[in-house]
């Protein structure tokens, strides 16, 4: 089954501000690289080549000057500018034509995960109509929040309930049917105007076709939404980073590694990159 990739960088990000004054959230950087560079490895990780970039008029051009088309990585990305801020499933509406007949995984630009990914890559695998994660936080009401059964059926699931009936958020990381598009479209708007991704998860599991797989232990989900959080997810990078040697989030040594680009083209496109840390990175890995 093909999969293809959305990594969704709208908002306004305004609990950001003043540093989104002027570019968004997910052009911020995350210690040693911007934001959208970590959910673009995961999806790429993931083994997914074609990826849609859906984000704002003003910071799309802001996007396609940072990731261009993708050849350096062996990937092609796509842009569409969502005109205004219409909740997150407005992406499967704005990304019909891109999705067409295959599954699709979206992911939100400001999540960042780290760890083993063969979570991702077994739901990718086996999904059958919508695979979402529960990830235990202390803070759920922050979140998407998922109760379900000890066999795994969903109960209930409340966008940012004030009393969550769990403490399994689901992060913004979802892998769907073609069938998301039909429906999306059969979802009403919420009482803030938006189509709610809550609610897309919500008519799957109507239909007995929604998965919860749980991710804890091994995996870190981070968040990026207050300056303290974006502060803790640099500290995070920087940490591992330091200790390991290992850069996270380092596109062309993903492309690499995943077979995407020869040994070739991943010499010349790092031969192309001004002298930084992140060049010396390269080059070292292929010393
Ligand atoms: C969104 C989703 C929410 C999800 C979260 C993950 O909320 O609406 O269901 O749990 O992303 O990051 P936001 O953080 O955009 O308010």
């Amino acid at each position: 089954m093909n999969t293809k990739g959305i990594i969704l960088a709208g908002g306004s990000g305004t609990r950001l501000y003043p540093m989104t004054a002027v570019f968004s959230k997910q052009l911020q950087a995350v210690y040693d690289k911007p934001m959208i560079y970590y959910p673009l490895a995961i999806l790429m990780l993931a083994g997914i080549k074609e990826i849609l970039i859906i984000s704002t008029p003003e910071d799309t051009p802001n996007y396609k000057k940072l990731l261009g088309d993708g050849s350096n990585w062996g990937i092609q990305l796509s842009y569409i500018v969502q005109k205004k801020p219409g909740g997150i499933a407005e992406a499967f509406i704005y990304g019909e034509e891109f999705i067409g007949k295959s599954q699709v995984c979206l992911i939100l630009g400001d999540n960042i995960f780290y760890g083993k990914l063969d979570f991702l890559r077994n739901a990718i695998e086996q999904n059958q109509g919508g695979t979402i994660f529960g990830y235990p936080v202390n803070n759920p009401s922050a979140y998407g929040v998922v109760e379900f059964d000890a066999d795994g059926n969903v109960l209930s699931i409340e966008e940012k309930p004030k009393s969550p009936k769990s403490k399994y958020a689901i992060p913004g990381l979802y892998v769907f049917s073609k069938d998301v598009i039909k429906l999306t479209k059969n979802i009403q708007r919420s009482p803030r105007g938006e189509l709610e991704i809550t609610d897309v998860q919500l008519e799957y599991n109507k239909r007995g076709k929604l998965k919860v797989e749980l991710i804890g232990r091994g995996i870190a989900w981070l968040d990026t939404g207050t300056p303290e959080s974006l502060m803790e997810a640099s500290t995070f990078i920087h940490a591992i980073e330091k200790r390991q040697g290992h850069k996270i989030a380092c596109l062309e040594e993903i492309a690499l590694e995943m077979g995407f680009i020869s040994l070739r083209k991943y010499i010349d496109t790092v031969n192309e990159l001004p002298n930084c840390s992140y060049k010396e990175y390269c080059l070292s890995v292929v010393k």
